[in-house]
């Protein structure tokens, strides 16, 4: 039988050939690469804590390695990236180096945004901060307004909106941000801006938004207090000297979702994803799939190093529309390019909204989506804010784009798994950035 998966590349631009045969089912065990979020967080703190971090399970992908190159241009000394143990060398609060160069985020929104709170808050030192094509058109007064209330000094293109940014240190004051959005990396940035503020800095979400900043910097020493009734957290400025932690990274829930839907699309499937973490800010999609009536159980649940771990399995079954929408979203904000897939193949019209978000990811991936899934005989229209799916229209296999963005390039390979014909994913490449063995992992499940 000819090979369902093919990777074809020509000058580091790969094109993914997805023919499936009309008996294919995935079977099986398999672990996904180290959460993303989780990674770049313990390299930061890793970086700014006194004493010596250790990473187990890191993220091989391009987009730590951003973060990872831009530390050890400031002068923390981190090992060479791999997933067994990376040391990182702490040099402690406050005292990052000003590098002798552009800091180059790639293609990275946590990097960037992030980053932008420690170098904003290094009084007398300056920065620049740049990214890829992508990361230059996304939006950073986000951040930039909530960080110039604190006394930050930041310039930008366009008004003060879009990298490359130049950043002069500043002592920083406390402040009580409301953010009008729900938004992890808005939260972080300000967090981690607030370790160095004088009094106390407060951001209230309008929505929770993943936690791991909250966990992390507890762990390591921060000074962290949490409202649940407000989706407020507060951070002690000045009085929180963080400590060097051994930090395990769970496998990242984005990219078992991957396989949560092809093997609840494809018939006669059965995969157990092993550690899979399941941090509660982070399992809206396994919600979403719950309510479109997949079959997924958590198995052999635990924690480790502060966040929640599972195995997951899940089985093949009839999939039915639902609406997504509301507070889940930032709960499974990375997600909805994948969830789409599953509503495609599902009994009914499908109703995401309140994803307006989706439009300044790595890719417009409200665009990207329908326009891709249209391309192979789905029915989509877009929403200003979501999509709305009919489902149950057989897809046919044809030429499609990546768009340059790793989940939208993973989505439609998983869409390709159910579409008879040949599809050829363009920029396939770009998965990389969050799931370096994503093609050798369909392989392994497709041909081996
Ligand atoms: C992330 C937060 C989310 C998410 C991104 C990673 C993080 O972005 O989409 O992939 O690690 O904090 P927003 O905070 O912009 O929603």
């Amino acid at each position: 039988m000819s090979p369902v998966v093919t990777l074809r590349t020509v000058d580091k631009i790969a094109e993914l050939i997805i023919r499936p045969h009309a008996d294919l089912s995935l079977q099986g065990r398999l672990r996904v690469p180290g959460d993303k979020s989780i990674s770049h967080r313990a390299l930061m703190l890793g970086a700014i804590a006194s004493g010596e971090t250790t990473i187990e399970g890191l993220l091989l992908g391009e987009d730590p390695r951003s973060t990872a190159d831009c530390f050890r241009a400031m002068g923390a000394e981190i090992s060479e990236l791999n997933t067994e143990k990376v040391t990182v060398k702490g040099i402690g609060l406050g005292q990052l180096q000003e590098p002798q160069d552009i800091l180059n985020a790639g293609n990275s929104g946590t990097t960037l945004r992030l980053m932008l709170g420690l170098l904003a808050s290094h009084p007398g030192r300056f920065f620049s901060v740049t990214g890829d094509n992508s990361l230059r058109s996304r939006p950073m007064s986000r951040v930039i307004i909530p960080l110039t209330q604190m006394g930050a000094k930041i310039w930008g293109r366009k008004q003060n909106t879009l990298a490359p940014l130049a950043i002069s240190g500043q002592q920083l004051k406390g402040i009580h941000y409301h953010s009008p959005i729900a938004s992890a990396q808005v939260k972080s940035c300000i967090l981690l801006a607030g370790l160095s503020a004088t009094g106390e800095t407060t951001v209230t979400e309008p929505a929770l938004s993943r936690d791991h900043s909250e966990r992390m910097l507890r762990a390591f020493g921060a000074k962290i207090q949490v409202d649940p009734a407000t989706h407020s957290v507060t951070v002690s400025g000045q009085e929180s000297p963080l400590k060097g932690q051994s930090v395990i990274v769970p496998g990242d829930i984005s990219s078992a979702a991957f396989w949560l839907v092809a093997a609840a699309i494809v018939p006669g499937s059965d995969l157990v994803i092993e550690n899979v973490g399941v941090n509660p800010t982070r399992t809206g999609v396994l919600e979403a799939l719950e309510m479109m009536g997949a079959d997924i159980t958590l198995e052999n649940q635990r924690e480790v190093t502060g966040e929640p771990v599972a195995d997951l399995h899940v089985r093949h079954s009839q999939l039915q529309a639902c609406t997504i929408a509301g507070d889940v979203i930032p709960r499974l904000i990375d997600e909805i390019p994948i969830l789409a897939v599953a509503a495609v193949f599902a009994k009914g019209t499908t109703i995401i909204k309140d994803a307006a978000e989706l439009r300044v990811k790595e890719s417009d991936r409200l665009t990207a989506m329908a326009s891709e899934l249209n391309r192979m005989g789905a029915k989509i229209n877009e929403l200003p804010d979501g999509l709305e799916i009919v489902g149950g229209t057989p897809l046919q296999g044809t030429a499609v784009s990546s768009y340059t963005d790793h989940r939208i390039a993973m989505s439609l390979a998983i869409a390709a798994l159910n579409a008879p014909g040949m599809t050829a994913i363009g920029g396939a490449e770009a998965a990389a950035i969050s799931y370096p063995n994503f093609v050798e992992s369909l392989q392994y499940l497709c041909d081996d």
